[in-house]
């Protein structure tokens, strides 16, 4: 799965705009509550749609820094970002964050730390550049815990595999809260925040995953091209019956330095 170039920003741009994200960044900044004044730094800004939201909430008197891998995100970034002089953008890597000790107030990093090769490293840099007390705010996803109503749950159990065993971290949820306990955390809540399409609707989330899901699992050989096609009429079918259905949990961890 290319997570970097044109075309995954522009499905990013795309699929997080759907009812559901919108909802996960609500619950995001619910539990980050950046104030007025504050300053905030999301890791992995992708194009920029927390930021933007957390630059807003901590006005022209706070700081709103965004950093990501990605150049071809960063630009998506930058035009939403346009006019808030509090956003500062920067490309670069979870792992080495480019700010001082105890710079921040919060941070969030969602569905990134999946990317991350080392995902400890990573942990220790969102302790070391907040401030004491500094709240720190994750979300992340295990497929392997995906449904979706299908005529062959076999297939579908395979394209949920290859999705999720296509990024470096796949089952961090169930893995998270005792890390970042061990990191120094304190006072970690863990929250599902489900992604559920309970009937179809163009503007959701798995309207928008569908074709990259089969497709994915057919470029890693997990199923055929004959297998790919036979699962999405199949869920076209579905759809014209008025039995579409479709959920995958995230998971929002929150904690105190
Ligand atoms: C699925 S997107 C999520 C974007 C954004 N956090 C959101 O929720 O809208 C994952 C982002 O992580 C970035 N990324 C992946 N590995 C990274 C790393 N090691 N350091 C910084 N960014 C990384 C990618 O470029 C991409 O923009």
């Amino acid at each position: 799965m290319e997570i970097y170039d044109d075309k995954a920003a522009e499905l990013l741009e795309r699929s997080y705009q759907t009812p559901e994200i919108v909802n996960q960044r609500l619950r995001t900044l619910t539990a980050l509550a950046p104030k007025s004044g504050e300053s905030i730094v999301d890791v992995g800004c992708g194009t920029g749609l927390l930021l933007e939201q957390e630059a807003r909430a901590v006005g022209s008197a706070g700081r709103a820094e965004g950093l990501d891998f990605s150049d071809a995100m960063l630009a998506y970034a930058r035009k939403r970002c346009v006019g808030l002089e509090q956003v500062g953008l920067q490309q670069g890597s979870a792992e080495t964050l480019p700010f001082a000790d105890a710079e921040f107030d919060a941070l969030s990093c969602t569905q990134t730390l999946l990317y991350v090769k080392d995902m400890d490293q990573a942990l220790r840099e969102f302790y070391r550049v907040l401030k004491p007390h500094g709240r720190v705010a994750i979300i992340e996803t295990d497929w392997s815990g995906a449904i979706i109503n299908s005529h062959d749950p076999e297939i579908s159990q395979r394209i949920f595999s290859a999705w999720g065993g296509a990024v470096v971290n796949p089952n961090l949820p169930r893995q998270l809260r005792p890390i970042l306990a061990q990191i120094g955390f304190s006072t970690v809540r863990v929250e599902a925040v489900p992604l559920l399409n309970a009937s179809y609707s163009e503007h959701s989330f798995s309207a928008n995953m569908l074709e990259n899901l089969a497709a994915t699992a057919e470029k890693q050989s997990f199923i055929s091209s004959e297998e790919s096609k036979s699962w999405l009429q199949g869920i076209e079918n579905l759809i014209q019956q008025d039995e579409y259905f479709f959920c995958v949990n995230r998971f929002l961890f929150t904690a105190v330095k």
